[in-house]
């Protein structure tokens, strides 16, 4: 009698167990690789760097229990939206960790930043300087603030991703008018405290030059500050973008999946935050300045590896020159390959030690020829009701999620020593038709 081939294990549970126990589409989260990561930003960037915070940047996963979590590991939040912020609150995060970013905020979310008191809000361009000016005067708060700049370096990542350059539609250019003018009003206003500068360049961030590059233009802006209007930045904030790879590094999480999956190493969070300290410190002290307080913003590099999406397969079709595996979720759970390209990896969670027999191209369930989850991969040989995981799908994922072809959102299950709890509940179809009404006109 032929064994039972092993499962993929993800945070010592069962991926098949979870699957048919939950469901599929189903977002998995490992807690102890959540954990892991924020346990690293302490020892490799909080604890060896003086004057330094860090802020998980909540776009990446949110949901009440993971700002629990960050919350418990000492790190702040950077929230986008009055979603998010209601998201933290809701978790009883407190709010002097958290940031509110945006390059349109409203006027509503401003007032509720400002009602909740948040630690800083990062201003992105003139108009909302002056909105926050008069909401901060009219409620009788105070707002420390950060001006978001624009420092005009390319990263080496997809254009979709690019935030920092020249023309972004993020912050105030660098260079010109525009941002002093922000500083002498923001200056001259009494409801704000302008604390210092926000740089972010990008995402999927490989290699440590450009966000060098970065420190260097901000260290020369808070040198010509000084010199033109005596303003010296007690803070910068240095935004996050730090890359991960197609496959987690299963050496960081305490409980180790199965042998057979493929690792990868993880690109350690000191490669980009030794260079830009080192780099800023240097700065300062050629250009006679205290090195301000800095802050750093990272988002998938907390989460992406420590997330895992399970698929049934519910159909496989061989045409001369590919295969396709046709899977019950797709760019509705993750819009990240058909938005910007993005690569991922996986395996066949229920025959993880079988030897791969053919590549195959991963699609998802929707309407649009786009609709592909992962090219051409190697897989055992494949059959209706497997269950296929895909790796890395912690970031960026659940948070960008839709109901495209009104396919309902997938739960999240957080897993933690082979225990697993729900921490958001699957959509149901009623879910979807929340807030549809059809007008009387037409009953
Ligand atoms: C202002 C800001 N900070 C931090 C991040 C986090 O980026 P990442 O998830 O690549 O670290 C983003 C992402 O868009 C951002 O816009």
């Amino acid at each position: 009698m032929a064994l039972p081939l092993p499962h993929l294990l993800w945070g010592n549970a069962d991926c098949v167990e979870l699957a048919r126990t939950f469901g599929t589409p189903l977002y998995v989260m490992d807690e102890s690789m959540i954990r892991a990561r924020c346990a690293e930003v302490r020892s490799a960037f909080l604890e060896k760097w003086p004057a330094t915070t860090a802020c998980y940047a909540s776009k990446a996963f949110l949901t009440k229990t993971m700002a629990r979590m960050v919350c418990q590991e000492g790190l702040g939040l950077d929230v986008v939206s009055g979603g998010e912020l209601h998201t933290a609150l809701a978790a009883d995060f407190p709010p002097s960790r958290i940031e509110l970013h945006g390059n349109a905020k409203s006027e509503r979310e401003l007032r509720a930043a400002l009602s909740a008191g948040v630690g800083r809000v990062i201003v992105d361009g003139v108009m909302e300087l002056e909105l926050l000016a008069a909401l901060a005067a009219e409620t009788g708060r105070k707002a420390d603030i950060l001006i978001r700049v624009a420092p005009g370096v390319n990263p080496h990542t997809h254009a979709h991703i690019v935030t920092g350059h020249t023309g972004s539609k993020f912050g105030l250019p660098i260079e010109g008018e525009l941002l002093e003018s922000a500083v002498k009003f923001a200056l001259a206003s009494p409801g704000l405290a302008l604390k210092g500068f926000h740089f972010h360049i990008g995402s999927q961030i490989f290699e440590n030059s450009s966000h060098v590059e970065a420190v260097g233009r901000i260290a020369a802006l808070a040198a010509r500050l000084k010199t033109r209007l005596g303003f010296e930045a007690e803070e910068l904030n240095l935004g996050g973008g730090f890359g991960v790879g197609k496959l987690p590094d299963f050496s960081h999480s305490p409980h180790s999946p199965d042998k057979n999956v493929p690792s990868e190493s993880h690109v350690p969070l000191h490669l980009f935050t030794d260079a830009m300290m080192e780099a800023l410190t240097r700065e300062c002290r050629a250009r006679g300045l205290a090195r301000p307080a800095v802050a750093i913003e990272p988002g998938r590099w907390i989460v992406a590896e420590a997330g895992i999406t399970l698929y049934a397969v519910e159909t496989i079709k061989r045409l001369p020159g590919v295969t396709y595996v046709g899977v019950d979720g797709g760019m509705p759970d993750n819009p990240r390959p058909s938005l910007y390209q993005a690569a991922y990896e996986g395996v066949v969670a229920n025959k993880i030690s079988a030897p791969a027999a053919e590549k195959a191209t991963i699609a998802g369930k929707c309407c649009e020829t786009g609709d592909i989850l992962v090219e051409s991969i190697a897989l055992p040989p494949v059959e209706r009701g497997d269950i296929v995981a895909i790796f890395n799908t912690g970031a960026y994922n659940f948070s960008m999620a839709s109901n495209y072809n009104r396919l309902p959102r997938p739960a999240v299950v957080l897993v933690k020593d082979g225990r697993a709890d729900v921490v958001v509940a699957r959509q149901t179809h009623d879910d979807l038709l929340r807030g549809d009404a059809i007008p009387d006109r037409m009953r």
